[in-house]
């Protein structure tokens, strides 16, 4: 397969910067995008090549559009163009600040907006390309203290539908998404957080090398949307099929695995401004607490819905 130009938002850290580095052992061609120089400089050191850096806002739509141009003015065309730029603010909707909800919305869907509009103006005058965006499995189900991001992740879905509807007229042209469950980057570390306690991937956690495979396989055979996360399905099903024992144990089961017993007073995290990473979460997953987590959820759902099938039965009866 010939060399491919590939723009990556969100390639300074976690699965932008894998993708990246994947891309790269393949011998294309990338242009690097995020807000931080230095960390994009990283990356584009670990490349072993010269990949065009420029610095980019998401939220900025002429930033996104500068982006295209310079990618364009250096290689002429796009052939792949990922997404994985985004924040994310952890605390109940009633204590995060307005402008921290409306900031990790503006970046997570009105930035990944911006990119779809920026990439399929190219794709458009191309008649090809693929863009690939960085989905969630929060994209499909809820989750408390993450009202912000659940917000984008589920008008991201809903807009990514809508464009693959709306270029059915191009058929070279295709709409991915990559659909992570909990992946071991900085995101969590990095977040606004107004929760109390330092957020952390729930297990099971993938790598995000795990997740950058998936990105590399959606360049190389374009589907709609590829899910990496053992427990996504499960998770689903759950959210989809029994609601009211889902509510019932997401909240403790977030509080449980999804937050660190690591205390923190509220903060904006990365979301106005890049800054310093820390890779991986506070806490890593051993083997037997992700069986002991998975036994737990698994033992307390079987006995909800035990008990709202009991329920219904009894309704049904007096009924
Ligand atoms: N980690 C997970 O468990 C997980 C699970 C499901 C889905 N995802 C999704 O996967 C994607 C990547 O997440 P990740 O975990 O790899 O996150 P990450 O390690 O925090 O990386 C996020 C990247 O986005 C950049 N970024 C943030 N705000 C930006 C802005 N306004 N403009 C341009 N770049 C910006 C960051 O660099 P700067 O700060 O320098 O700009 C960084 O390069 C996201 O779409 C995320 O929602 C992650």
């Amino acid at each position: 397969m010939s060399s491919r130009i590939v723009v990556v938002t969100g390639a300074s850290s976690g699965i932008g910067r894998a993708a990246a580095l994947a891309f790269a052992a393949r011998g294309d061609h990338l242009v690097l995008a995020a807000r931080d120089r230095a960390g994009l400089e990283a990356v584009a050191a670990r490349t072993g090549a010269d990949p065009l850096i420029v610095v980019t806002d998401v939220t900025r739509a002429e930033a996104v559009e500068a982006l295209a141009a310079a990618a364009l003015r250096r290689h002429g065309r796009i052939d792949v163009w990922v997404d994985t730029a985004a924040v994310m603010a952890y605390g109940k909707f009633e204590d995060l600040p307005a402008e921290v909800f409306d900031r990790v919305v503006t970046t997570d869907l009105l930035g990944s907006a911006h990119v779809a509009r920026s990439a399929l103006k190219v794709f458009r005058r191309q008649g090809r390309g693929t863009l690939i965006m960085g989905s969630s499995l929060l994209a499909h189900v809820t989750a408390p203290y993450m009202s912000a991001y659940v917000t984008a992740k589920w008008g991201l879905r809903g807009l990514l539908r809508t464009l693959r509807q709306e270029t059915r007229d191009l058929p070279e042209v295709h709409i991915c998404q990559v659909t992570p469950g909990s992946v071991d980057t900085s995101i969590y570390t990095s977040a606004a957080n107004y929760a109390g306690f330092v957020g952390r991937p729930p297990p099971p956690v993938d790598s995000p090398e795990r997740v950058a495979g998936a990105v590399l396989a959606l360049a190389d055979h374009p589907r709609t949307e590829v899910t990496v996360g053992a427990a996504n399905k499960v998770i689903q099903l759950g959210f989809t099929a029994l609601p009211p024992v889902y509510d019932a144990l997401v909240t403790p089961l977030m509080r449980a695995f999804g937050l660190s017993r690591q205390a923190t007073t509220p903060h904006n995290g990365n979301i106005f401004a890049s800054r310093p990473r820390t890779d991986g979460g506070p806490v890593r997953w051993n083997r037997t607490q992700v069986a002991t987590a998975a036994l737990t959820t698994a033992t307390a759902a079987a006995l909800l819905g035990r008990a709202a099938l009991r329920g219904l039965a009894t309704a049904r009866r007096r009924g």
